[in-house]
C-alpha cells in the first residue's frame, strides 16, 4: 500500500497527539504507532507538568531552576520559550477536558506539587497518574477528528530521504536531504507500506529499554533516534541519561515508578536499618536534583551491599497518602507493601533521555521536512539534566511550535512535485525464514541491556566505556550478519535500533571528558568549563553501512531508506 498524508506523525504520546490535533486544522494527519495507541511513555507518567501558576512563583524562577538543573548546557532562549508558553498549553489541556487536581491556594486553584530541584510548588497533576489523564483526553480528541487517521501496530522501518543536488553558481553543488515519508511495517498484516508525507514528525519517545532496569514501558526502544541517525540527522548529548532514583524494587513489579512527588510530599530515603542518608549528600536532602539522589543511592547500595534502599512516607496521614497517591498505594498494596505503614523498597533505574535528535525552536531537525518532538528530541531545554516534570511541558510547547511552522509552509510543500517513490508492499515474505535463529534476538537484547547497566550506568569510567564500545561493536556485527536470515518481525527491528542507540550513547559518553549533570565519570570527576566540547554530537559517517529491512535494491530513481538505497535528483 502506498498512501499520502500532509503529516506523518510517528508515535502517539503527548508530543504526537498534541501536534496532530493542531496540524489537523491545516491538513491530513496519519499517526502510526507500533503497538496499542495508548501504549506510550506519556501514559505512564506519574508526577505531572511543571508550570508557573503559584502566587509566589514567576517565570524567572522556573527559568532559573531549569538552567540550574541543566548544569550549563541549556539553551536559555529555549528555556524561556518553554517556560513562558507553559500556562497557555496547560489551558489548552484544560479546555480539552484534562482534570488537574485543584484545591491549592483556593478551591478553584490548581493543587501544585513540589519535585526535586524546584524552588516553588509548580507541578500540576492528576493525582499520581497525570500522563494517563492527559493521554486519554488527547487520544479521544484525535480519534474524533475527521482529519486524523491512527494506525496501530505499525512500526517504522526507515525514513524515505530524497537527496537533491542543487547548483550554487556554475561550478559548485550542494546536497539537500529532504524527508518524504517512511516505510512502515504493518505488524498485523506482515506487510511493508509506503507512507508519503509533506512533513514527518518523530515523536517516538525515549530509549530506557537500552538499560536493564528502567521505569519506561517496553515500547521505549529508541526507534526514532535510530532511524534519524540512519537517515543522516544530527544527534547530541546522548550520554545524559537520567536515572530516576526511586523505582519499585520487587520481583513482581516490572518498571514501576514511585513518583518523585512522593518525596515532594515529605517521604525520606532510608537504608535497611531505617537511617535517613540524603543529608550526607546534599543540603536539599531528598529533594536534591535527581542525578545527586540517584548517585547517593548507588553509593549507599554499593557500600552496604544491599539490593535496594527504602522510601518512607508513613509519617504522613494515611488518608492523605491514599488520596494523593491512589495508584501507587494500590500497586504497592497488591505486592504486600502498605505504604501508609511500610517503607517502599526502591532502586534507581533509567528514566529519561535528555539528549536526542537535534532540533531548532520549531522542532526542525537537520533534515528538511523532518521534525523531532518530545523525548526523542534534543531541543536545548534540558541541557545536562532535566528538571522534573519539564518533559510533558516541552513536548506540548514544541508540538505547538512545529504545527505552526508546518501550517505556514504547507501550501508551498503541497505544490512541489514528488518523483516516484518505490512501493515495497507485499515483499516481506521474500525474506529469510531462519526461525531457529530467533534466539539471537532475545540473547542480544539481554546482553545489550546488561552491558549498558554495568558499563554505562550511573557512575562511569574510561575503561568501562572503552570496553562497552568494543562489546557493542561485536554485538552489532552479529546482528547485521544474521538479520537477513531472520523473518522480519518487530523484536528484530527494535533490536537493530536498540544496539545502534546503545552505541551512540557510549560514543557520546566517550567524547565527554568531564563530569557534568547526569554524566559522571570517575576518571574526569570535575566539570571542564573550558572544554571545546559543549554538546557531544553524533552523525552518520558516510561510509557506515546498515542492513535495510526494505527488501529490494532498486536502480534510478529511488530514494534512500536508511542508507541502503540512494537517489540523486537534480
Ligand atoms: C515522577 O513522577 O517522578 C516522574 C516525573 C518526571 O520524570 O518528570
Amino acid at each position: 500500500m502506498k498512501t499520502q498524508f500532509d503529516y506523518l506523525v510517528i508515535g502517539s504520546g503527548i508530543a504526537g497527539l498534541t501536534f496532530a490535533l493542531k496540524a489537523a486544522n491545516s491538513g491530513t494527519v496519519a499517526i502510526v504507532t507500533k503497538k496499542d495507541k495508548l501504549e506510550t511513555s506519556t501514559n505512564y507518567a506519574q508526577g505531572g507538568i511543571a508550570s508557573v501558576f503559584g502566587s509566589d512563583d514567576s517565570f524567572q524562577l522556573h527559568i532559573e531552576d531549569t538552567l540550574k538543573a541543566g548544569d550549563g548546557l541549556c539553551h536559555p532562549d529555549v528555556v524561556e520559550l518553554v517556560v513562558k508558553n507553559g500556562p497557555d498549553r496547560i489551558r489548552d489541556l484544560v479546555s480539552l477536558g484534562v482534570e488537574f487536581n485543584r484545591g491549592g491556594e483556593s478551591a478553584a486553584a490548581f493543587d501544585l506539587g513540589r519535585e526535586g530541584g524546584h524552588s516553588r510548588n509548580r507541578i500540576l497533576h492528576a493525582h499520581d497518574a497525570t500522563g494517563r489523564a492527559v493521554e486519554h483526553v488527547l487520544m479521544a480528541a484525535a480519534e474524533a477528528h475527521p482529519n486524523i487517521a491512527i494506525f496501530e501496530n505499525h512500526l517504522v522501518l526507515d525514513l524515505i530521504i530524497q537527496h537533491r543536488s542543487m547548483n550554487i553558481g556554475s561550478t559548485s553543488m550542494f546536497q539537500q536531504d529532504i524527508c518524504r515519508g517512511a516505510y512502515v511495517f504493518d505488524i498485523t498484516e506482515n506487510e511493508i507500506h509506503c507512507f508519503l508525507a509533506n512533513s514527518v514528525l518523530l515523536c517516538t519517545g525515549g530509549a530506557g529499554k537500552v538499560y536493564l532496569y528502567t521505569s519506561n514501558p517496553d515500547v521505549a526502544t529508541g526507534d526514532g533516534l535510530a532511524i534519524a541517525y540512519r537517515a543522516g540527522a544530527k544527534l547530541a548529548n546522548l550520554e545524559f541519561v537520567q536515572f530516576h532514583p526511586t523505582c519499585l524494587y520487587h520481583p513482581l513489579a516490572k518498571n514501576y515508578l514511585i513518583s518523585e512527588a512522593v518525596r515532594g510530599e515529605g517521604a525520606r530515603l532510608i537504608d535497611r536499618r531505617g537511617r535517613a542518608f540524603m543529608e550526607k549528600y546534599h543540603p536539599l536532602k531528598d529533594l536534591a536534583f535527581r542525578d545527586i539522589v540517584a548517585r547517593a543511592i548507588d553509593t549507599e547500595m554499593k557500600s552496604s551491599g544491599d539490593d535496594c534502599v527504602f522510601l518512607d512516607i508513613s509519617r504522613r496521614d494515611s488518608d492523605f497518602i491514599k488520596e494523593r497517591f491512589p495508584n501507587i498505594y494500590r500497586k504497592c498494596l497488591s505486592l504486600g507493601i502498605d505504604i501508609t505503614q511500610d517503607p517502599i523498597p526502591v532502586v534507581p533505574a533509567a528514566h529519561y533521555m535528555c539528549g536526542g535528535i537535534v532540533t531548532n525552536a520549531h522542532g526542525q531537525t537537520t533534515i528538511q521536512n523532518l521534525y523531532a518532538l518530545g523525548e526523542c528530541a534534543c531541543t536545548g531545554l534540558h541541557g545536562a539534566n532535566r528538571l522534573a516534570s519539564n518533559s510533558l511541558l516541552e513536548a506540548m510547547i514544541f508540538a505547538d511550535q512545529a504545527a505552526l511552522h508546518c501550517a505556514a509552509n504547507l501550501e508551498a510543500w503541497r505544490s512541489r512535485t514528488l518523483p516516484g517513490v518505490p512501493d515495497f508492499s507485499a515483499k516481506v515474505a521474500q525474506r529469510g525464514s531462519a526461525n531457529n535463529e530467533m534466539v539471537l534476538i532475545a540473547h542480544n537484547w539481554d546482553i545489550i541491556r546488561r552491558l549498558m547497566w554495568n558499563y554505562v550506568g550511573i557512575v562511569r569510567t574510561d575503561k568501562r566505556l572503552a570496553l562497552a564500545l568494543t562489546h557493542i561493536a561485536q554485538i552489532r556485527m552479529e546482528i547485521r550478519e544474521h538479520m537477513p536470515k531472520i523473518p522480519l518481525n518487530s523484536d528484530l527491528v527494535e533490536l537493530q535500533g536498540l544496539a545502534l542507540v546503545a552505541e551512540l550513547i557510549i560514543r557520546c559518553a566517550v567524547q565527554r571528558k568531564e563530569s557534568r549533570g547526569l554524566h559522571y565519570n570517575l576518571d574526569h570527576p570535575q566539570k571542564d568549563d573550558d572544554s571545546r566540547i559543549k554538546d557531544t554530537i553524533v552523525t552518520k559517517n558516510p561510509a557506515e553501512e546498515f542492513f535495510s529491512f526494505i527488501p529490494v535494491k532498486t536502480d534510478e530513481p529511488v530514494y534512500s531508506a536508511g542508507q541502503a538505497l540512494s537517489f540523486r535528483h537534480r
